[in-house]
């Protein structure tokens, strides 16, 4: 029997997270959401928990459970990505109250509470945007520890040099606190870094066979590819732009589209230059204990016919 996995939902929506998103909504034989929480991190926190509660409407999910958490990360002030997201965060698409409800609690409560009442190894957190909620959870309730299994997230690089700073990825630089708490917390890590995100590029007809789905969400999500993408062609040079947060949930969908090497990685969270770097000991030559399953390569061509798959569903 297939036994779904119990997800937590922690991101930043996000054009890419809101794809994660409609990913997860639409694996109803494999994955269990069992709630979603935002974090400040694309853009402010007002922002993405709309904007995730949006993304529910649209897969038509108005049940789903939403809370907002963090409002900036443990230890600095925020910092967004509106010149790759918009404004909105969502830019591509229609902006509206969502029906969704926001839920009173705040999310890092949340996501002790629902840890606490599980049964030990039994839920998957998965973050896609700053560490901020997971690293504020483990370092208020740690005994929420035993209850998790496992953590697939989105964020840090080796081999592609950094998206925000020459050295850092994003999600990681935005939070290096909260990343090193969650980094070293000693539950099975796996991590989508840009090494991994970068072979997984929206070209043209990638993004037409989506539009053209016989979906409800096969327009918006186009729509929403269509606006994030020009950032990453112009400044990178790539064909489309990668669709980063996606990965973690393929990952649990379909594990061997991915190739993984168990890896220590340390996070910077000072340095002149480097701070927020994702420090991989790929070749082990410090003798640090390996504590992440760092993602190398990816089925690109595998991973969009997942994609299109699933989002048929919806
Ligand atoms: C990460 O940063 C954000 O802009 C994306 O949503 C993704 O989670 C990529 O570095
Ligand atoms: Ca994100």
């Amino acid at each position: 029997m297939n036994i779904k996995k119990q997800i937590i939902l922690d991101c930043d929506p996000g054009q890419d997270d809101a794809v994660a998103m409609a990913l997860a909504m639409a694996a109803t034989d494999e994955i269990e959401i069992l709630g979603i929480t935002a974090v400040a991190g694309n853009v402010p926190l007002n922002l993405t928990q709309r904007n995730a509660r949006l993304m529910c409407d649209i897969c038509q999910r108005t049940d789903m459970i939403v809370y907002a958490g963090a409002e900036k990360p443990m230890a600095h002030s925020l910092v967004t990505a509106e010149h790759v997201h918009g404004k909105s965060g969502l830019d591509g698409i229609d902006i509206v109250e969502p029906i969704t409800p926001l839920q009173e609690k705040h999310g890092v409560d949340y996501i002790i509470e629902t840890c606490l009442s599980a049964a030990d190894n039994s839920i998957t957190l998965v973050p896609t945007g700053p560490l901020t909620n997971i690293g504020l959870a483990i370092h208020q309730e740690s005994n929420i520890l035993p209850k998790i299994k496992e953590i697939v997230l989105m964020g840090g690089t080796l081999r592609e040099g950094g998206n925000i700073t020459p050295s850092a990825e994003f999600n990681i630089y935005v939070d290096p606190e909260a990343a090193q708490i969650v980094l070293r917390c000693g539950r099975p890590i796996v991590m989508m870094s840009l090494d991994v995100t970068h072979q997984v590029l929206t070209t043209r007809k990638r993004v037409d066979a989506i539009r053209n789905l016989d979906s409800t969400v096969g327009e918006p999500i186009a729509s929403l590819i269509e606006f994030y993408e020009r950032y990453d062609e112009e400044k990178y040079h790539l064909d489309g732009a990668p669709l980063h947060d996606p990965c973690t949930i393929a990952y649990l969908i379909k594990p061997d589209l991915f190739s993984l090497k168990e890896v220590n990685v340390e996070v910077e969270t000072g340095g002149k230059f480097t701070r927020g770097a994702t420090v991989v000991d790929y070749w082990d030559v410090t003798g640090r204990l390996p504590n992440v399953q760092w993602a190398h390569t990816v089925d690109a061509n595998g991973f969009f016919e997942l994609l299109n798959n699933y989002l048929s569903k919806i």
